[in-house]
């Protein structure tokens, strides 16, 4: 009797097997019990008849607890007349462990906070499981666009000793009696690794000490960044397109079956196709007096509110590009054409997802970089090595960084980006 896992028993039908698993749901009609049985795959329906199995058997499945660990063998059978689902016709059931105490997560509606507290249960639920299957697919896809275009994986370290995005939300740490900093982005090391491969990412966690609860940040957040040599905006608006619609097509192709769980409309996925319309941060601003809000105004940074009225307007992601300097970090480069303004864009998701990539050319010169690092009041001596970069070569070069989450969010359907990583990390909550 051969193990196989729920996803594999389509190849099994026919024949007797074994599936280990959880118990996931239970129902009882006199004769018959129908154990729902998970494995990490998917679940099964284990039919289990008073005449076909032991009499110790039909007792454990009138008794068994939901989230016991169990070991059923059976034939695999059509599940009714629905294409691509099967039931096993039991003729063994054998616990493997009682669960010690109820099992805390029912079929009943929980509170958030419940729910979170129990996250590393949480995880076990459907709608759980089909959403971290969508993240996997979607990391997938991320590396195979880049790997499959020339570009070198370099990874960035997570302890740092100078601030990527402004210091007002960078988490400190004790580095041997120096001050040291997780890292917010793996930007400035990819600018430098550049100018060594060309073509680089990296792809890692970072940490915002975010001191807001909203939906869309998280303390602990995964993020891709690519940094190429010689590209320009708007080379770099034509990756970030490519690569959004590359990244939903995989999940579209590959998880369907999840996203039918989570119930997510695919039609605005769909839709999901390069070129994406381009606008420029004050095109945003008219966009803004046009849909009810009279009062936005140039040097305005744009919230959740303003990034769903300017995206509400298009049917696929928007990129809005060019905004005044002072919104902008130290970085970027001012725009030849308008020196109040930055090169830099950040492409916007439908459906009032909001942004999902921030990025644009970096500033190659080094006396203008020099002064703007003055005018951010940055130390100096900690970005000597940055400043290397131009001094040695200096190099057109930008890049951008895809938040994970918010992608995942996006994709999924979600409201909050809480349910998008395995154990989310947040203002007030650490464990588990
Ligand atoms: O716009 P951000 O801050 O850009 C950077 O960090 C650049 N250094 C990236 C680069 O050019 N290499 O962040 C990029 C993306 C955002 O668009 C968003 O998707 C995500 O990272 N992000 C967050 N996601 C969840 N929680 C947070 N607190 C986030 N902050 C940014
Ligand atoms: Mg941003």
């Amino acid at each position: 009797m051969d193990e196989v896992r729920v996803e594999d028993l389509g190849k099994h039908v026919g024949e007797t097997v074994t599936v280990r698993g959880w118990l996931y749901h239970r129902r009882s009609s006199g004769k018959l019990h129908f154990l729902e049985v998970r494995d990490g795959t998917g679940t099964v329906q284990c039919v289990v008849f008073k005449g076909n199995v032991p009499a110790e058997a039909f007792m454990l499945a009138d008794h068994i607890q939901q989230e016991s660990s169990l070991e059923v063998a059976g034939t695999v059978k059509p599940h009714g007349r629905t294409p691509g689902l099967y039931e096993i016709d039991v003729k063994e059931v054998k616990l493997l462990a009682a669960v010690a105490q109820e099992y805390p997560i029912g079929p009943k509606e929980h509170g958030t906070d419940f729910l979170m507290d129990h996250r590393h249960l949480w995880l076990r639920s459907r709608r759980q499981h089909a959403i971290v299957r969508v993240r996997h697919t979607i990391i997938k896809a991320v590396r195979d666009f880049f790997d499959g275009r020339g570009f070198t994986l370099v990874d960035a370290p997570i302890l740092t000793s100078n601030a990527c995005e402004g210091t007002s939300t960078l988490f400190e740490t004790d580095y041997h009696g120096e001050k040291a900093y997780l890292t917010q982005s793996g930007q400035l090391y990819m600018e430098a690794a550049a100018a060594a491969f060309g073509k680089v990412y990296c792809f890692g966690p970072t940490f915002r000490a975010e001191k807001s609860k909203t939906r869309r940040h998280l303390a602990e957040f995964w993020m891709v960044e690519p940094e190429v040599a010689f590209m320009d905006l708007d080379g770099d608006m034509r990756l970030a397109e490519d690569f959004v619609a590359f990244v939903v097509g995989r999940a579209l192709e590959g998880r369907r079956e999840d996203l039918k769980v989570l119930e997510r409309d695919t039609t605005p996925l769909e839709r999901v196709e390069a070129p994406f319309p381009r606008i420029t941060y004050a095109q945003a601003i008219d966009i803004l007096h046009e849909t009810g809000h009279p009062e936005a105004k140039v040097g305005d940074d744009f919230g959740g509110d303003e990034e769903t009225a300017i995206s509400g307007r298009f049917d696929r992601p928007v990129i809005v590009h060019r905004y005044p300097a002072e919104l902008k970090a130290f970085y970027f480069k001012r725009d030849p054409a308008d020196s109040s303004r930055t090169l830099n864009m950040d492409v916007l998701a439908p459906e009032g997802y909001g942004e999902i990539i921030g990025g644009g050319q970096r500033e190659d010169d080094l006396a203008t970089l020099e002064s703007s690092l003055a005018a951010h009041k940055l130390p100096r001596a900690a970005f000597e090595w940055y400043l290397d970069v131009r001094r040695y070569g200096t190099f057109p070069h930008a890049g951008f960084g895809l938040g994970i989450e918010r992608t995942v969010a996006w994709v999924c359907g979600l409201p909050h980006v809480r349910e998008t990583i395995p154990f989310p990390r947040m203002l007030n909550r650490l464990a588990p």
